[in-house]
């Protein structure tokens, strides 16, 4: 029986994070440039509100101009797309990042194409997505995290996957297609899984590199993994739990992490995997952003 590796997301975050405080010094030295991140957030819900202020906790660590626009919940459309226009134009902003899910009134595929794609630090628009999907990442901006999930597997493998059969679970924009796309061109063999694909066990168990984004607390079990896979667990689900006779609340990814751990090579916990390095990773596309936008070349 073997012990898989623990991918610690954070020590890598914070590794991660350090160097991008050390370029951005260098920037303001050299260059007179601050990276400029801008968080736009509507409504008061209470998930949402944490993990802005985290994202704006990280800029400012990272030496960042950092600010949030806090719109009300009722906010039209019109108000909305009219801050980000402000944004759009503000020399000062290198990124802009909309808090997602918008309250259900407001189109948020028009609100995300609105971002202009030089600030668009989620990498939503649709020209960075076909950017991404057609191999031209050069200036291009990719979605945090696959951004960072893809980090962790090449600190694993390395950053060529020839000969790697990779199984993506979870076909969403914003995690699972950006993941197949890093994926192919880090030169895997990809599968996509979703809600309909027959015997998702079967497919998994083909997979030397397995990345869960499903969203269902431990779906993934250890007699679903090949041997010596790397797993990668982007799922957050909240489930209750009894502690000494009391209900408690706790954060648990999509993978059973125990029985997985059992088979696995490597695999990343939740919370402390994929979370951490997704809050990075925008600070990284926020610097790339400030760099790329004064002509000095994304790194
Ligand atoms: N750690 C982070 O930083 C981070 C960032 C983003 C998301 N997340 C978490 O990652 C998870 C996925 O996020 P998301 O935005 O990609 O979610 P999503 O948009 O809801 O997509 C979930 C995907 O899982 C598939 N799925 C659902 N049930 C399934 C099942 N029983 N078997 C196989 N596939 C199934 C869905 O298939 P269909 O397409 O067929 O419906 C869909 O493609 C969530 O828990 C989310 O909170 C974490």
């Amino acid at each position: 029986m073997t012990t898989a590796r623990r991918i610690d997301g954070k020590v890598m975050a914070a590794e991660l994070s350090a160097k991008i405080t050390r370029e951005t010094a260098a920037l303001l030295r050299e260059h007179a440039l601050v990276p400029g991140l801008a968080v736009v957030i509507v409504g008061e819900d209470p998930a949402s509100q944490v993990y802005v202020r985290n994202k704006k906790r990280t800029a400012e660590a990272c030496g960042f101009h950092s600010v949030q626009h806090t719109l009300a919940t009722n906010s039209t459309q019109e108000t909305v797309l009219a801050l980000i226009d402000e944004l759009n134009n503000d020399d000062s902003i290198h990124g802009i990042l909309v808090q997602l899910p918008l309250p259900a009134h407001l189109d948020e595929q028009q609100v995300t194409q609105a971002v202009v794609p030089g600030k668009d630090v989620d990498g939503f628009h649709f020209i960075n997505i076909g950017k991404l999907t057609s191999g031209n990442t050069s200036d291009a901006f990719v979605p945090c995290t696959p951004a960072g999930c893809m980090l962790m597997i090449e600190a694993e493998l390395g950053a060529n996957l020839s000969g790697y059969n990779a199984v993506v679970i979870g076909r969403s924009n914003i995690v699972g297609k950006p993941m197949a796309s890093l994926l192919l061109q880090a030169n895997a063999t990809v599968t996509v899984t979703h809600s309909r694909t027959a015997d998702l066990p079967g497919v998994v168990r083909t997979a030397d590199i397995v990345v869960a984004a499903v969203g269902r607390a431990n779906i993934v079990s250890g007699d679903w993994i090949k041997p010596g896979a790397v797993v990668i667990d982007v799922g957050i689900n909240r489930i209750d739990v009894s502690v000494d006779g009391e209900t408690r609340s706790r954060l648990t990814g999509d993978i059973d992490y125990d029985s997985v751990c059992k088979v696995a090579a490597a695999a990343t916990p939740v919370p402390g995997g994929v979370g951490p390095m997704t809050i990075v990773m925008l600070m990284a596309n926020t610097l790339r952003a400030a760099r790329l936008a004064s002509g000095l070349g994304a790194d």
